[in-house]
């Protein structure tokens, strides 16, 4: 049986695929957690845990490097809100150009006048935007969401520019080769009307659009933040609003100091908020948990590398999480030897400072040969997962 936490509400579509095997649980030591906003930094965590899956494609909420040192495996689900996201932006960009919603405010509050009709066409000025079509657009990050927005915009017939310098080979496949390539980001803000942001939240991108940026920015462009609120600093966005530079920010990560500020539009984090979204969300989610639990197959990690020999269904399976460190695996794979265990097979993939390692035994592995590689420098977590013999109709 194994038992999973649910720290946030996750779509039912995806809680429907935990098997008779798994239970949800609030006070049983916990084998997996699922989760959506809900930050773990500072949570404490049994010792039980294995997986961490986070129903969204941000994981600032989770301590990923922390989780990695104690063999935690983090998953999240990359591209699965993509498109949500994406439909959302457009609505940020016809928001931040056309004002649609002062003019929905001022009809309503009209609603009472005689002849309102007459009122409309005499006031309608008030409410005139800009159109997209000719428009500059920089979308800095072209990862599943970056890729859709850029597309969708080409679509709209804007000039549209792509900044990401670790773009992987799947985007670029996936990206319009109307799109145009942009090296620099200082240039990309000098000359869009336009920028939106795709970019995670890391240490490397934190406060990203500078003031210095900011004040540099074409006089009047409009700043989208889809992606995490951290990207830039409230106090530059308000410099920028009063100097001119910006004329609108659109940000889905609103604050306190935020929601006091003209000229931005504050959307309360919906960008992924559709049902589509969050069904697609939690089916990855709960199929990266049961993936790792039941067969020990890494998918869609954010601290470890992906990696997976299929259905644990007839030999043992050794999961080992360990440093990415020399002699790892021929430490291991001695140890077996020495205690006359036979591989079938064995997979070892890295990322960064950490590596996995699946083995499939002939045989079981006695618990002092087990003791043995878990106190081997480097090793992280090991566990054995039994076979589970499928059942073929
Ligand atoms: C994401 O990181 O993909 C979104 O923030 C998901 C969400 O809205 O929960």
């Amino acid at each position: 049986m194994f038992h999973i936490k649910n720290l946030n509400n996750i779509s039912e579509k995806g809680l429907e695929m935990l098997t008779s095997e798994y239970t949800i649980t609030k006070d049983a030591p916990a084998d997996g957690i699922l989760l959506r906003s809900c930050t773990m930094h500072g949570m404490a965590l049994d010792d039980s845990v294995k997986v961490i899956a986070r129903a969204g494609a941000g994981v600032n909420n989770i301590p990923i490097e922390e989780y990695a040192e104690q063999g935690i495996i983090v998953c999240n689900t990359p591209g699965a809100n993509a498109n949500a996201v994406k439909e959302m932006v457009i609505l940020g960009l016809l928001l931040s150009s056309r004002k649609v919603v002062q003019g929905i405010n001022w009809a309503k509050s009209i609603k009472d006048e005689e002849d309102p009709m007459k009122l409309i066409e005499k006031e309608k000025n008030r409410f005139a935007g800009l159109e997209l079509t000719g428009k500059k657009i920089g979308v800095i990050g072209l990862g599943a969401i970056g890729v859709l927005v850029a597309n969708t915009c080409r679509a709209l017939r804007m000039e549209v520019y792509g900044y990401d310098p670790f773009i992987s080979v799947n985007s670029a496949w996936g990206l319009s080769y109307k799109v145009k390539r942009e090296q620099n980001l200082d240039r990309i803000i000098e000359e869009c009307d336009y920028i939106t942001l795709h970019v995670p939240l890391i240490d490397q991108t934190k406060s990203m659009i500078t003031g210095e940026r900011l004040m540099r920015a074409k006089k009047g462009m409009k700043l989208l933040n889809f992606s995490r609120g951290g990207l830039v600093r409230d106090e530059d966005i308000k410099s920028a609003l009063e100097s001119g530079n910006l004329s609108s920010y659109v940000t889905d990560f609103p604050n306190k100091a935020l929601l006091g500020m003209d000229d931005v539009i504050c959307i309360p984090h919906l960008g992924a908020s559709t049902a589509e979204s969050e069904e697609n969300c939690a089916v990855m989610a709960v199929n990266s948990v049961r993936e790792y639990l039941e067969n020990g197959n890494i998918l869609n990690s954010v601290n470890y590398p992906e990696c997976g020999m299929g259905p644990c269904e007839s030999r043992p399976r050794l999961s080992i999480c360990n440093r990415n460190v020399p002699n790892m695996v021929s430490q291991i794979t001695r140890i077996l030897g020495e205690s006359c265990v036979n591989i079938a097979e064995m997979k070892n993939q890295s990322k960064g400072n950490y590596a996995y390692t699946l083995i499939d035994t002939d045989g079981d592995v006695d618990e002092e040969t087990l003791e043995k590689i878990r106190s081997l420098n480097g090793i992280l977590k090991l566990r054995v997962i039994q076979p589970r013999p499928r059942i073929r109709c």
